[in-house]
């Protein structure tokens, strides 16, 4: 019998209510054997309104010793923009070193995009989460002058590199197209872009069967609309890795199903599960939201402690649901993730 020590952390808006389904569908597809031990943590919104804390350090302790964490979404309009985002989910992906934000793009059968033609879209994106602009490293100066000036400064080390990108062809090689693609600007961010392209090229040669293909940034948001299928393993940095998944998310049915891992490969602290989406507040309590992301990404969480079978059943449950809800009217939020849970359990 095995004990999976899980950290919930809900978040803000509809946070909440997806991960309340996430939590049922998890249950329900673990063995007998498998318990769930987990532990909720009131952070976003609420508790900095109520506190000022946005993570604290006993909060973050606690957190490590957790077999992965469940993360709903975060933010909120009444906090100023920046604070829980770098104050509570940068953090944790800073400290817990998260430097694989494994994002999956796969178009199931039956969901409608926006694309035309009916393409297969079955790719996954390696985005680094641990450097780039996100790093906070840059300021301000002659503030408030007609002269002021702001830099945001992205940081690149050939160890951070190197780590994701030796990850991102570990990943393509267990693939059966066996491809991938950095995605990067070195044509103008020559510093950053020369270093990753080396390092690329480098790794390469350890990954033989791996056939590799390089694209700038803007390129790759045409190929995302036009070409999809030519996509199997993305890598690249953290800031383009963010504004391309949300392109992908949206090439694959919506921001509703598209899952992620903030992944520590070594193990040394505990991975982090969420949906892209945020907490959209305009549908917040209304249980309008579409836990799919969330319950694909407990599938991810249970991939990534091993729990291989589990995660295919619920991968298999969520594409037997999207198959029938085609032309049926919408769904609550609870009525998905009982469907889903009433799947995976029998
Ligand atoms: C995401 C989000 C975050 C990011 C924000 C909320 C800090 O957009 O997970 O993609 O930029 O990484
Ligand atoms: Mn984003």
């Amino acid at each position: 019998s095995r004990t999976l020590r899980l950290a919930v952390i809900p978040g803000d808006g509809i946070g909440q209510e997806v991960v309340a389904e996430g939590l049922k569908v998890l249950t329900a597809v673990l063995p007998a054997d498998t318990k769930v031990e987990s532990t909720e943590y009131d952070l976003g919104a609420r508790r900095y309104h109520a506190t000022g804390e946005t993570l604290p350090d006993s909060v973050l302790e606690e957190l490590k010793n957790n077999d992965a964490i469940l993360l709903g979404a975060i933010g909120d309009p009444s906090v100023p923009s920046g604070v829980l985002e770098r104050g509570l989910l940068l953090k944790l992906r800073f400290a817990f070193d998260h430097h694989v934000n494994l994002r999956p793009g796969k178009l199931f059968p039956g969901v409608a995009s926006p694309l035309a033609g009916d393409p297969v879209i079955d790719f996954v994106v390696v985005r680094e989460g641990t450097e780039g602009p996100y790093v906070g490293n840059g300021g301000t100066l002659r503030t408030g002058t007609p002269q002021e000036i702001a830099t945001e400064v992205s940081l690149n080390t050939a160890f951070g590199i190197e780590r994701v990108v030796r990850d991102a062809f570990a990943r393509a090689q267990a693939r059966p197209r066996k491809k991938l693609t950095l995605v990067h600007k070195n044509n103008v961010l020559v510093h950053a872009g020369h270093l990753w392209t080396r390092i690329f090229n480098q790794v390469a040669t350890e990954f033989p069967e791996v056939s590799t293909d390089y694209l700038h940034v803007d390129a790759a948001t045409i190929f995302f609309v036009t070409q999809p299928e030519r996509f199997d393993v993305i890598v690249t940095d953290n800031l383009f890795g963010d504004i391309i998944t949300d392109l992908a998310a949206a090439v694959t049915g919506g921001i509703g199903l598209a899952a992620s891992g903030n992944i520590n490969p070594s193990g040394a602290f505990p991975s982090m599960f969420e949906p892209v989406h945020g907490s959209a507040p305009d549908i917040a309590g209304q249980g309008k939201a579409d836990p799919t992301a969330t319950v694909l990404s407990v599938a991810m969480l249970l991939q990534h402690l091993g729990l291989t079978d589990e995660a295919a059943r619920i991968e298999t449950a969520v594409a037997a649901d999207l198959a029938e809800r085609v032309g049926k009217p919408a769904r609550s939020t609870s009525e998905v993730g009982d469907a889903l849970a009433a799947r995976v359990a029998g």
